[in-house]
């Protein structure tokens, strides 16, 4: 080991469609801002990053465009992808003296094909960093949430993200059988404007849909009540007009895609080796990702499913948490550091 090496500190990316996080070796989480850019589509150049950005989406002048560069968790956007990147590793050397990054462990959907994990490994070199691990999403929300990922257990995990949801199966060390499906948050935004303009006649952008959604929305029937005042364009005259939204009108827009979820999640378990979905069964279903934050939606999975379900700690950060354990760590995670070797995916 150089002397140098003291100085060049490890960090964990979880490069979300929706959101992104960075932590850094005996610091923690730095980073948890939105993946989102603003661009002067005049020059291209661009204006503002993560948290900034989002503040532009509501009041944008026509000359700025706002993009997210990844899409249902692939990179459509490499360029952009990596300004973000840089951005945000810049933010934080500021903070502290070191001059750039040793290693990166990098979080990634099971379901990438040998170009897109290469994309990932090139953009994170591209923006700063030393060298690359890719760390399989469910076995760092798995580390994440402190469940035996180590010992000869098997753990299902459902993780609910902005543009995929993930449900794995993963036993010893981090052998995985998962399916990726693009219902996901964004999804239920888009049922939500969709329930709307049908209902009521009326248009309402992403933001107000996903701000129904996160305030009022529920999986299951709730005992408080819930509702909401929102504007939007009526379709009929183009001016504005404010309905009031309530809890029962969300649940029948975003029924349809739950009950897509908890299908899939049904048919995994069933093409699962007998020997494996024993032990899983008794430790239960654990819910990760933002979209797990859904009122509700533990006891609709328990209930469709049949299975105890729980949502872990924490769930928008339990995949870096998860970077976090592993990287102070290296040596004892060497095992799942170099399983490289493309996870088997089934094809239901
Ligand atoms: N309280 C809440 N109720 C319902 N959904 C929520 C809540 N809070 C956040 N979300 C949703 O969680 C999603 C973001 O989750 P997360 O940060 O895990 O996604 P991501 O990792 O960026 O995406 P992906 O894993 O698909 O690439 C958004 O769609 C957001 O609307
Ligand atoms: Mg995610």
């Amino acid at each position: 080991m150089g002397l140098l090496d003291n100085f060049y500190k490890n960090i964990g990316i979880d490069l979300g469609t929706a959101n992104t996080l960075l932590y850094l070796e005996g610091r923690g989480i730095v980073v948890q801002e939105p993946t989102l850019v603003s661009l002067n589509n005049r020059t291209g150049q661009i204006l503002a990053v993560g948290e900034e950005a989002k503040k532009m989406l509501d009041r944008t002048p026509a000359h700025i465009t706002t993009i997210k560069p990844l899409m249902n968790g692939v990179i459509s956007d490499f360029e952009t992808t990596q300004e973000i990147l840089r951005y945000f590793l810049h933010k934080i050397k500021n903070q502290s003296f070191w001059s750039r990054y040793k290693t990166a462990l990098v979080a990634i959907p099971t379901n990438l094909t040998e170009v897109e994990r290469k994309s990932v490994e090139d953009v994170t070199i591209a923006a700063g960093a030393g060298r690359v691990f890719l760390v399989e999403e469910p076995i760092a929300t798995a580390i994440g949430a402190r469940l035996p990922v180590e010992e000869a257990t098997t753990n299902m995990i459902i993780n609910i993200g902005g543009g995929t949801t993930e449900i794995s199966i993963i036993s010893v060390g981090g052998a995985v059988i998962s399916k990726s499906l693009k219902i996901a948050g964004q999804k239920l935004n888009d049922d939500i404007s969709k329930f709307v303009k049908e209902e009521f006649k009326l248009l309402i952008g992403e933001p107000t849909a996903e701000e129904l959604k996160i305030n009022i929305g529920s999986a299951i029937g709730v005992e408080e009540k819930l509702e909401m005042p929102v504007r939007g364009r009526d379709m009929a005259t183009g001016l504005p007009r404010e309905v009031v939204v309530k809890n029962t009108h969300i649940r029948a827009a975003i029924h349809r895609s739950l009950k897509a979820i908890v299908e899939e999640t049904k048919t995994l378990i069933e093409s699962t080796p007998p020997e494996l979905v024993g032990d899983m069964l008794t430790r239960g279903i654990y819910l990760a990702g933002g979209g797990s934050l859904l009122r509700g939606l533990d006891k609709f999975v328990e209930k469709e499913v049949t299975v105890k379900t729980t949502v872990v700690d924490d769930p928008l950060t339990s995949v870096v948490r998860g970077l976090g354990v592993i990287l102070e760590d290296m040596n004892k995670y060497d095992a799942i550091l170099s399983n490289q070797q493309k996870p088997k995916q089934v094809n239901l």
